[in-house]
Order: structure tokens, then sequence, then C-alpha cells
């Protein structure tokens, strides 16, 4: 019997609102260590974590709300870190056990495998997504949420990870990445290349620093979407 059962009724709602107020503290707990996790690992690797600090939580949701409202297949997030965009996507998706992550630092592996442990976290490079998707069967994937850093990245790098992503994808599939700014994460030239079609899906003002949601399709895979809207 846990002490709120046990209580008389009188008491009830001063537990109630001890433990509400304890599960904010171990929230807020939680949030301060991952900062500090997360920027340590930033000072020893910069080019590989990318930012200074986890994705904030409003723009964590706005990944998760657009991953929601692709298809059905598997999700596949690529650099989990501390998990503020894999704990979203929990939140959002329908099954959450179709979810996949991948990440390379071993500390936020572990961390990720600890946290989320009916998840499959695996820990590698998305150099080489394909293999490790093959090798645990992953089904269908209709997306595919990136907060991978592109930022000192040859575009050779970039290619070698977009192509294996658009070749895991289903036809009609989205890889989503956000950026902070206006402009598109994914480098032009690279749209091009793989004839690929962007698209701003939301805009964060209200973020620090402000951010933008983009998703990019195959251009055949657009184009049949616009001729569904049209003759619908
Ligand atoms: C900008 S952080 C984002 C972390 C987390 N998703 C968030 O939103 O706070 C980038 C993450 O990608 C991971 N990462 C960087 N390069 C990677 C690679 N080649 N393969 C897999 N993960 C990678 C980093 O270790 C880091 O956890």
């Amino acid at each position: 019997m846990t002490r709120l059962e046990a209580a008389p009724l009188t008491e009830a709602p001063a537990l109630l609102k001890g433990n509400l107020r304890s599960a904010r503290c171990e929230t807020q707990r939680r949030a301060i260590g991952d900062q500090a996790l997360f920027f340590r690992a930033w000072l020893r690797r910069p080019v590989t974590i990318g930012a200074v600090m986890p994705t904030r939580a409003p723009l964590a949701r706005a990944m998760a709300r657009a991953a929601a409202s692709i298809g059905c297949g598997a999700v596949v997030e690529l650099g989990g870190g501390t998990g503020p965009i894999t704990r979203a996507l929990i939140d959002s998706l329908p099954s959450p056990r179709s979810l996949v992550v991948i990440e390379r630092d071993p500390a936020f592996h572990r961390l990720l495998a600890h946290r989320f442990p009916t998840l499959r976290i695996l820990y590698g490079d998305a150099e080489d997504l394909l293999d490790m998707l093959d090798a645990d069967n992953v089904g269908r994937v209709s997306t595919i949420v990136s907060s991978l850093p592109r930022v000192g990245w040859s575009l050779g790098r970039q290619r070698r990870i977009l192509k294996q992503c658009f070749s895991l994808l289903a036809a009609d599939g989205v890889f989503l990445e956000f950026s902070y700014g206006a402009g598109s994460p994914v480098p032009g030239i690279l749209v091009n290349e793989l004839s690929l079609v962007a698209h701003r899906l939301e805009r964060l003002w209200a973020n620090f620093p402000p951010a933008t949601v983009w998703g990019y399709r195959r251009v055949r895979a657009a184009r049949t979407a616009v001729q569904v809207l049209a003759s619908g």
C-alpha cells in the first residue's frame, strides 16, 4: 500500500501536492543533470555533439508532432543525445515500440538505454545506418527524425548518410530535421542531387534560438501528394 492510500482522507490532498512537487523537482534535477552531461560532452567533442545543450521541449514536441503526422511505419531517430526528442516521440507516436534510436556517443547511448528500456537503442554511427538496421530487422520506415550536427561535416559524409536514409525510407517517407534560423539544414546541392523536395513544416519563433522544422521527401512522392490533394 502506498503512503497516499494509507493516509486518512484529510491528509490526502497534502500528500498529493507533496508527490507532485517532488515529481517536478525530479524533472528539474534531471534536466539540470542532462544539461551538464551534454555540455561536458560538447567540450570534449564539439563537432560530434554539435550543440551546447539538449533540444528544448517545444522544439522536441514540434519534431514529434511532424513525425506523428506521417505514415504508420517505423520511426528512426538519428542522434538521440540525452533523449528530449525520443521522449516527445514516445508521447506522440501511436506505437512507440516502432521507434529505433541511433546514437554514437557511448555515454549518451548508455543513458538512453537505461532511460528507455523498452526501445531499441542502437550504438553506432549513422554512416552505418543500413548495416545496423538490416541486422535489427526494422521493417518499413516512414520517418527519419534527425538532429545530427552537420556543421563541420564534409559534403561526402552528409551525402553518404542521406543516401542511406532515403534508401531506407518508404517511397512516401519523410526525413525530418530542424535548423536554428530559417535556412535548410540539408545543403541545397544535396537536395537537388538526391531529387528531394524541402518543406518548412513549422517555425518556432519562441524557441531559443528560433528554429524551423524541415521535412524532405522524394520529388515523385511530393508530386503524388500534390496530385492527391488536387484530385480530392
Ligand atoms: C545536436 S545533438 C542532439 C541530441 C538530442 N537529439 C537533442 O535533441 O538534444 C546531436 C547528437 O547526435 C549524435 N551524433 C553525432 N554524430 C552522429 C553519428 N554519426 N551517428 C549517430 N549519432 C551521432 C551526438 O552524439 C549527439 O547526441
